[in-house]
């Protein structure tokens, strides 16, 4: 299996300059990446560049300045098209995978009528759950779950799919349980009763490799800060025969080929779904992000994910009075580990392990329903990306020794 070598890794965090941080004079150990990644100085480079030497907008100027910030905008555009084999034209940008979600919402729910379902599952994070229930509530359709066991795998041959089906949103990686669902198999099934198949990619385009050609889902909704980029971009994958007839979602400028008083003529795809000003440095710093990842390798990204994945499972399970949720084999797993102390709450873990320096999410995590099915008031999350290492790992399991302390 090919791993980040040490020397490699020596090397690539010093990319990333937060990651010499102290925090309360201990050094920095960022392990809340499911929340959001840090950013390298590529990034931040391709940002202050793009302010500091050609800021203007995009698709509207005939100067120079215009060009340029056209050109990178679109080159942006198609670097993460191509990140997950998608066509340029079926690559929206959005705000990030919320929006994304809301704007399927949207979009596809006004053609539906009363009664139609829509299936999640029980391991949603909160983007792809309240959109839907709101729009559901709105339009009077049904919202069903597929269930999950015990540990957080879903329950396909119970499902409750069916002809009023029409659209099945799934997420690729949960948030909290870090289960990677079989969405190709669960993409088939959708298929196969002619519901519309929607993946949430929010924790998976970053850890491994995602082609939306060979998972065949119709929609794949993603963030870029969960990979490197900056905030407040992301992006929805559709089918292009989808998207041409879907309607848009924002209305206003940059989304029109020809307004008259009464009626508009839509701008082609992608762009019919990118009404007004876009977020033109996140988009470039997007497109950073993507070249940067490409340079280590999606597959040496997921191979190092799950060595550390593994890792972390053996050294959590070695403290006691500690309880892991989730898939019990690393390898069904995306890189995080959600745990708790034992009569600690996991507020009390979370800050204490700041503490330390470690940076770790304590909290529901955005999927209060899950935390509730499985009687929780909430957990700590350790999540990881390629910069963290093993020693990282160790530095956490012996802290909640220590925190262990505290409380005797
Ligand atoms: N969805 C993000 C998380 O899991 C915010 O932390």
């Amino acid at each position: 299996m090919v791993t980040i070598t040490e020397s490699k890794m020596e090397k690539l965090r010093e990319d990333f300059p937060i990651l010499s941080r102290r925090i309360h004079d201990k050094k920095l150990v960022y392990l809340d990446n499911s929340a959001t990644t840090q950013k390298p100085k590529q990034v931040i480079d391709a940002i202050t560049d793009y302010y500091t030497k050609y800021n203007s907008n995009v698709h509207r100027g005939l100067h120079k300045l215009s060009e340029e910030a056209t050109v990178k905008f679109e080159e942006a555009h198609n670097k993460v098209a191509k990140f997950i084999n998608s066509d340029s034209q079926e690559l929206i940008f959005t705000k990030g995978t919320t929006e994304s979600l809301n704007l399927l919402a949207y979009s596809l729910l006004t053609d539906l009528k009363k009664g139609d379902e829509i299936l999640l599952t029980q391991m949603e994070h909160h983007s792809n759950l309240v959109p839907w229930q709101q729009l559901a509530k709105r339009f009077e359709l049904n919202l069903k779950f597929i269930e999950i066991d015990k540990d957080g795998i879903l329950n396909l041959e119970n499902n409750p799919i069916n002809n009023k089906t029409k659209i099945v949103s799934v997420a690729h990686t949960s948030n909290f349980l870090g289960t990677i669902n079989p969405v190709k198999e669960i993409g088939k099934i959708a298929h196969e009763n002619n519901a519309l198949f929607v993946v949430d990619g929010a924790q998976s385009v970053p850890h491994m490799p995602v082609d939306v050609k060979d998972l065949d889902c119709d929609f794949l909704a993603f963030s870029a800060h969960k990979m490197l980029g900056p905030t407040g971009i992301g992006a929805l994958y559709g089918k292009k025969e989808l998207l041409e007839k879907m309607h848009p979602f924002n209305y206003g400028g940059d989304m029109i080929l020809e307004v008259k008083f009464d009626d508009t003529k839509f701008n082609n795809l992608p762009w019919k779904f990118e009404a007004g000003t876009p977020n033109i440095a996140g988009a470039i710093g997007f497109g950073a992000a993507v070249d940067y990842l490409n340079k280590i390798g999606m597959e040496n990204i997921k191979n190092h994910g799950l060595e550390l994945t593994k890792h972390a499972m053996r050294r959590l399970n070695e403290v006691k009075n500690l309880e892991i949720y989730g898939p019990l084999r690393a390898d069904r797993r995306g890189p995080l580990v959600s745990f708790n102390l034992i009569n600690i709450h996991p507020h009390d873990t979370t800050s204490l392990l700041d503490d330390y320096g470690i940076a770790v999410r304590g909290g529901h995590h955005c999927a209060m329903p899950t935390m509730k099915l499985m009687n929780l008031v909430g957990s700590t999350r350790a999540s990881f990306y390629f910069y963290n290492t093993k020693e990282e790992i160790d530095y956490l399991a012996s802290t909640l020794d220590k925190v262990k302390g505290v409380f005797k």
